[in-house]
């Protein structure tokens, strides 16, 4: 008995979320004061298929934003606009207009590689080079001609793996491959790969999600450091997390952007439904 009335109970929840409407535009300010970068408009579709719809948002300068929402509603593909790492993939095409320091990134005389310098990004899976790892974190500061002399490198690889929090388990080992450490050193060694070539902004999508909990607070802790200095996005599935690290959060659903807001308040008194029950775990 009991246990039907909670599954009418569960399903009555679930049919009041499916009736809620996604907004036709954000509710929140999407504006900031001091943007680094900023995008109007943003629509993405994979062939025919829309992805993205018609987001607008600033992401501020020196400031740490959690991208929120349940699976597949857009939240890596809307991350992946603002390096142009979709233009990797076939069949995505994006549309409206995203800016960093007024710089349109989809200007077709805009150098990828550049940009993708100033953009950097640490994905889910950790995907360090099949190098040294002396050589993971040299390869970008050498390409991008960031460094004069090898007594340079030698500094930038040091101090990219001391703020990682990596250095002390690696300095004897500089000349071993990267894929021969563990998970947790192999992430860290992908996001001081990502700082040694001084980006503005740093993509973070789920850098978590494979990691334990020590090696989790760790990476949080690095993104507190980093926040002084640079620009950084996160995509989380973990309330927690986006709530400890963030300065402001964006809940997406359905390819749209529902809600923005500092994060304390989308997490103490969130504007619209969705966002609720998204926060409050009623689904997601
Ligand atoms: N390479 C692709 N080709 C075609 N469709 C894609 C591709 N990548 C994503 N999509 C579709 O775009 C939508 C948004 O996916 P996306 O991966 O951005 O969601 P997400 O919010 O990051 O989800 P998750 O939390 O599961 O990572 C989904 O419907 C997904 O199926
Ligand atoms: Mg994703």
């Amino acid at each position: 008995m009991e246990a039907t009335m909670t599954n009418a109970t569960a399903s009555t929840a679930e049919q009041k979320i499916q009736d809620r409407t996604v907004p036709e535009s954000t509710v929140g300010e999407v504006h900031v004061e001091n943007p680094r970068m900023t995008a109007r408009a943003v629509d993405v579709y994979y062939g025919e298929k829309q992805a993205i719809s018609n987001v607008n948002l600033d992401i501020g300068l020196g400031q740490v934003i959690a991208f929120i929402g349940p699976s597949g509603c857009g939240k890596s593909t809307f991350l992946r606009c603002l390096n142009r790492m979709n233009d990797t993939i076939d069949v995505c095409r994006v549309e409206g207009e995203i800016k960093i320091d007024q710089d349109d990134i989809y200007d077709p005389r805009i150098d990828v590689v550049q940009l993708r310098a100033r953009v950097g990004m640490v994905f889910q899976k950790p995907n360090p080079f099949p190098k040294s790892i002396y050589e993971n974190i040299a390869y970008g500061p050498r390409i991008h001609g960031l460094v004069k002399s090898k007594v340079e490198l030698d500094e930038i690889v040091e101090s990219s793996l001391t703020r990682a929090g990596l250095w002390n388990e690696v300095k004897d080992r500089l000349d071993q491959t990267g894929t021969g450490l563990s998970g947790g050193q192999q992430q860290r060694l992908c996001i001081a790969r990502a700082i040694a070539v001084s980006p503005e902004v740093i993509l973070m999508d789920e850098p978590c999600s494979a990691l334990d909990s020590i090696v989790t607070a760790k990476v949080e802790e690095l993104i507190h450091e980093l926040r002084e200095q640079y620009t950084i996005v996160i995509v989380t599935h973990s309330m927690q997390q986006a709530a400890r690290v963030s300065d402001r959060t964006a809940y997406f659903h359905l390819g749209k952007l529902v809600e923005v807001g500092e994060t304390k308040q989308i997490f103490t008194s969130p504007t619209h439904e969705l966002t609720q029950d998204y926060i409050t775990g009623r689904f997601g």
